[in-house]
């Protein structure tokens, strides 16, 4: 089996299983006691501490231990949310972000909080200038993760917290999957992140709050962790989400420019192999382990299955499997194809004959997959100058499958349109005309759903 799937999870690094291994024997007393035991677990904590923010570039007593990634998300947000309420009720995401952060966004706003959220390029990125525009005199805080989970563009962190910070208002970074690549650049206020991204173990995660950011911790007060995360803390977790981090960075460089290759590769070989095919996310800007493609004519989750039989670990925002109807929110603010949709992570030290055999592999899979969805072959006698697709009902990719199938039909000039029902084939329907060269006309309302309007221009 070939894992690539790291952004998800990444394996234990070695040097995490050893220092879990040791420290289950060291770190097992309650750290706030005084006797041996205890002191030796204080100790083992606050060196975890210590390295965790050199890794961050932060003093230590500015960083507690959370219980995961969205546990610090939620916590910093609704900290900094609440410390600086005297301020405002406004709060700015960008629209790609984690879901940690959106779902907090959507628990404030619930609350009476205004929430703005910053759109993003066809390639995932947010403009630092739409964060200025964003800006509001009430504004409590701003979020930015530094790269993105799905797609693995990097953001402009340095520049958008410039930007904040001219107007005096925190920004959250959520460095979940960068941090285990480098620190992240500029003046961010708070930073969140996730052991289990880089080889730690899962179950922790770390929050880091600049001194000097009002922040008021929600939930029953608990004396551990600074107030800022309740519970005994998982020391043995911690040492080695600590230990892994270091061992991460020492080879972070070299493993970067190694698995860029091996992306770069991916996003060359693909559409080469596979027509019909959009590698998505901005090309030079990008995490180096990422890259994902979404192909026309196919549903995600049987794409999956068929790489999973293959041997081959993959995920998916695809919008069209039959567990969620709605598009990755990811790809939607995108603006790019959702079918299909494939992300490809690979962990430290992937080896490139594994990538090779993947790339084998792929054509195959997607083949296999269009062929049970009935996907069109090329057809060329014109009639109708206007033909109606009724694909209500019918979940994508069936939509853009039918428009495809009869599309040849019409002389050139003339359009088809397809009625749908399915919000996904918004996004998937214009793609498929920019993929072929058609002109998208635009939507409009049906009876059912709506209908989705293509003009025949080759
Ligand atoms: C960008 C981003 N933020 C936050 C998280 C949440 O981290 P955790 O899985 O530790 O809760 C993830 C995990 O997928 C992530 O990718």
């Amino acid at each position: 089996m070939s894992y690539f799937d790291a952004a998800s999870a990444a394996p234990l690094h070695p040097v995490a299983r050893q220092a879990l291994q040791a420290s289950l024997d060291e770190g097992w007393a309650d750290p706030a006691r005084l006797y041996r035991e205890g002191r030796r677990a204080r100790m083992l904590l606050d060196a975890a501490r210590e390295a965790a923010a050199e890794a961050v570039g932060c003093r230590p007593d500015e960083l507690v231990f959370t219980a995961s990634g969205t546990r610090a998300v939620h916590s910093g947000m609704e900290g900094v949310l609440t410390g600086r309420r005297r301020v405002g009720r406004h709060l700015i995401v960008s629209a790609v972000e984690h879901s940690s952060v959106l779902h907090t966004a959507e628990v404030f706003e619930a609350d009476g909080g205004t929430v703005t959220q910053v759109p993003v390029s066809r390639a995932g990125e947010v403009a630092p200038e739409a964060y200025e525009a964003a800006l509001r005199p009430d504004t409590a805080l701003a979020c930015l993760q530094s790269a993105n989970h799905e797609v693995g563009t990097v953001q402009p962190v340095a520049e958008v917290a410039d930007v904040c910070g001219a107007a005096g208002v925190p920004l959250l970074v959520d460095a979940a999957q960068s941090l285990g690549w480098g620190p992240v650049e500029g003046g961010w206020s708070v930073l969140t992140a996730s052991a289990h991204k880089w080889g730690g173990p899962s179950g922790v995660g770390l929050l880091a709050v600049r001194k000097g950011v009002r922040f008021a911790p929600q939930g029953p007060v608990d004396e551990r962790e600074s107030g800022r995360a309740a519970g005994f803390e998982n020391i043995p977790a911690i040492v080695a989400a600590a230990a892994s981090l270091r061992a991460v960075r020492a080879t972070a460089a070299e493993e970067a420019l190694r698995l860029r290759e091996l992306t770069e590769r991916i996003r060359a070989r693909v559409p080469e192999l596979v027509p019909d095919v959009e590698v998505v996310g901005d090309p030079v800007r990008r995490l180096p382990g990422i890259v994902t493609f979404s192909c026309l004519f196919v549903d995600g989750e049987t794409l999956l299955h068929e790489l999973d039989r293959a041997g081959f670990s993959v995920s998916s925002g695809s919008s069209c499997t039959s567990s969620t109807l709605t598009p990755s929110h990811v790809l939607n603010a995108m603006g790019v194809l959702s079918e299909g949709n494939v992300r490809i992570s690979l962990p430290l030290g992937a080896p490139a004959e594994e990538v090779d055999r993947f790339l084998s592999v792929l054509p195959g899979a997607v083949a296999a997959v269009r062929e049970k969805l009935g996907a069109p072959s090329p057809r060329t006698a014109g009639r109708e100058d206007t033909l109606v697709v009724d694909a209500i009902g019918k979940r994508c990719p069936i939509p853009v499958i039918e428009l495809a199938k009869v599309f040849g039909d019409v002389p050139v000039g003339g359009t088809v349109r397809v009625l749908s029902d399915d919000a996904a084939a918004r996004l998937d329907i214009p793609a498929w005309c920019e993929m072929r060269g058609q002109e998208y006309i635009g939507e409009e309302p049906a009876e059912r759903g709506s209908g989705y309007v293509v003009r025949r221009l080759s």
